[in-house]
């Protein structure tokens, strides 16, 4: 076990970036965008999820995808998109639980024909969730807009939710992405947490390693917020780094002080 568990004695890393879906914690001030992204889904539209790395688009999706009704929808997350037309189609095809055979053309028709076939047997909707859509190259963009376009009694057959990073919605702007994007009903852009959301997230995080004391000062998470900028994931990381820098020292409580020095160690200052 890590020296620093030992230490404060905690049962698990509170900073792991392994947790499960029934353990994501969302800030109360992302509420909004959840909901917002469950709203969109539910009237079948398609969304648009951006913002800058780490600040939590793939938490805030997960968060969404899980408060769809499993008995209403069908949701299909893939993520490892940088690649062209043809693996895309074959990549959803196995995520959509069959093997893809054949030509491009055989795999896309199948993949619509499983889309449908979804709706009919179970009146499933079919989320399709493409993460890191970003480097999702032209061609493979321009082929969303037809399956953006598949329709049932004259509503999406499928709805898109597309997150990456602000570039993408840069790109969406140009050129002949232009008519995907007038196709996406919602857009919703993640920024950067507020210091309660911080102090929260901390707190929550040493909870859920079954801390029962305040490791972490007040003047501490201060300084974290002020540092990472609200950014979850350098928040996490600083925590983390701070944890370990206390235990070498033994000192149980976390100040400024351990704080300002754990930044020194990280690359992001
Ligand atoms: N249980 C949890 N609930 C919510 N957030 C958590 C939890 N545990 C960790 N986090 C933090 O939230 C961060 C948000 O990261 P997330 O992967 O959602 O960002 P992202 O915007 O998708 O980044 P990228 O652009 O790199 O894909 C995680 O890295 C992690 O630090
Ligand atoms: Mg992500």
């Amino acid at each position: 076990m890590r020296e620093e568990l030992l230490f404060f004695d905690l049962k698990r890393p509170p900073f792991a970036k392994d947790f499960a879906l029934s353990e994501t914690w969302i800030e109360p001030s992302r509420e909004n965008a959840v909901s917002l992204l469950v709203r969109a889904v539910e009237a079948r539209q398609h969304a648009l999820v951006t913002g800058e790395p780490g600040v939590g688009k793939t938490v805030v999706v997960r968060a969404m995808a899980e408060r769809l009704p499993a008995t209403h929808h069908r949701v299909t997350y893939v993520w490892n998109v940088a690649v062209g037309r043809r693996d895309f189609y074959r990549n959803l095809s196995v995520a959509l639980g069959f093997e893809p055979r054949g030509t491009a053309a055989a795999v896309f028709d199948g993949v619509q024909r499983e889309l449908r076939a979804g709706w009919a047997e179970h009146r499933l909707h079919p989320v399709l969730i493409i993460d890191e859509a970003h480097v999702l190259p032209d061609a493979t963009l321009q082929h969303l807009h037809i399956l953006a376009n598949f329709d049932r009694d004259a509503n999406p057959l499928l709805s898109l939710v597309l997150v990456g990073l602000p570039e993408l919605r840069d790109r969406l702007k140009l050129g002949v992405h232009r008519s995907l994007l007038t196709r996406i009903g919602t857009h919703v852009d993640i920024g950067r947490t507020t210091p309660d959301d911080t102090a929260a997230y901390v707190r929550n995080r040493l909870e859920y390693a079954g801390s029962r004391s305040e490791i972490f000062g007040l003047d501490a998470i201060t300084t974290v917020h002020e540092m990472t900028a609200g950014v979850p994931r350098v928040v996490a990381t600083l925590a983390d780094m701070a944890l370990r820098v206390a235990a070498d020292r033994k000192e149980k409580h976390i100040g400024r002080a351990i704080i300002r020095e754990a930044w020194k160690i990280l690359p992001h200052h």
